[in-house]
């Protein structure tokens, strides 16, 4: 008798795996525990078995039939949940990110391809910290005690003589203190100005400065490297021009402007029909500065420059508004996705 049941049961078990949907599943019930299936047959003869083996047969039967039962309830589930079994988990599916990943911001895509290109120029990075002394913010910088843009109308002072940098220019000297020339270093970081925002001012934004020094670095020096940053930045066919300008901490100093990356010169809404845009302060570093970084006077020379990262990535990727950048909205955002 036990022959008997191994020999059902592998052979219901065998017929149940088989079973490929609810229809098959039914049959095979059918045909394992319906009246005339070989399981109910022996169960009808048990009381014709000696006494001695009655009890035995009868109990290992039942336990056959109850495991049937259990294995086609099982089959009936899986087959209702889905493809590929009892978990109710199709493992063939590609799986599902748990997180989406993550990409660059617009503005961190600019800033580290500006960077890769003075890279290739030899220009070093070094950072300097965003929460900076009044000191080198402006003074070592050459602003007189009163100058306007000391004024805490333009600067977040957090005290007397710690604010917000309101410009990446401090970089400058705290460097020059460490490194004696020649030396080339370019200082990306964020700069805050309290002031009212529109669609082209934010109270903080994007700067990247950068600074040569050397035994004899002249202002061609500084077009020229301006001028191949512009053509590896924009493309080939752009020019810049140099407009008189002053700031403190730069003699002569300029503001620099590059053909219209929009019309090409030719005059459109980005440019206000002039053909140019504005990209940068820069000058030859005035030799107050120098002194405040502890050189000795009439060694050197230098150029310094400071561009905005927000306007280059408005014009690059066409954005109108620069506060786009500083709300952190998805729909935003996820359209710069793979664009590094
Ligand atoms: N720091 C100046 C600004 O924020 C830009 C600048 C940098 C000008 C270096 C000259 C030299 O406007």
């Amino acid at each position: 008798m036990e022959a008997v049941i191994e020999r059902l049961r592998a052979d219901a078990l065998a017929r149940i795996e088989a079973a490929a949907d609810a229809a098959s599943v039914e049959e095979v019930r059918v045909a394992l525990l319906g009246r005339r299936s070989e399981l109910t047959q022996l169960l009808r003869n048990v009381r014709e078995l000696p006494e001695s083996e009655r009890r035995a047969a009868g109990a290992a039967l039942n336990a056959l039939k109850d495991a049937l039962t259990a294995a086609l309830a099982e089959k009936g589930r899986a087959l209702a949940a889905g493809p590929s079994g009892a978990s109710g988990c199709d493992l063939t599916l590609p799986g599902a990110p748990a997180v989406a990943p993550g990409s660059l911001h617009p503005l961190r895509t600019v800033l580290e391809e500006i960077c890769d290109i003075f890279y290739s120029m030899g220009f070093s990075r070094v950072e300097g910290p965003d929460v900076e002394l009044d000191y080198y913010n402006f003074t070592a910088l050459n602003f007189p005690a009163d100058h306007p843009a000391r004024d805490s109308q333009d600067t977040f002072y957090l005290n007397e003589k710690v604010c917000l940098r309101t410009q990446t220019s401090p970089a400058q000297v705290r460097t020059m203190e460490r490194v004696q020339p020649p030396l080339a270093f370019i200082v990306p970081g964020r700069v805050y100005r309290n002031e009212a925002t529109d669609a082209s001012h934010a109270a903080e934004f994007y700067q990247i400065e950068g600074f040569c020094v050397d035994k004899a670095v002249s202002l061609a020096d500084l077009r020229t490297t301006v001028q191949q940053f512009v053509r590896a930045f924009f493309g080939p066919g752009r020019e810049i021009r140099f407009r008189p300008h002053f700031f403190p901490f730069t003699e002569p100093s300029v503001e620099v402007d590059m053909t219209c990356a929009s019309c090409g010169g030719k005059g459109c809404s980005v440019c206000g029909r002039s053909g140019w845009l504005e990209i940068m302060g820069a000058g030859m570093i005035h030799p107050n500065v120098f002194a405040a970084a502890g050189y000795p006077a009439d060694a050197y020379t230098g150029y310094a420059f400071g561009l905005g990262i927000d306007r280059i990535a408005m014009l690059r990727f066409g954005v109108d508004d620069i506060r786009l950048f500083y709300e952190n909205d998805l729909r935003f955002l996820n359209q710069f996705r793979g664009v590094s």
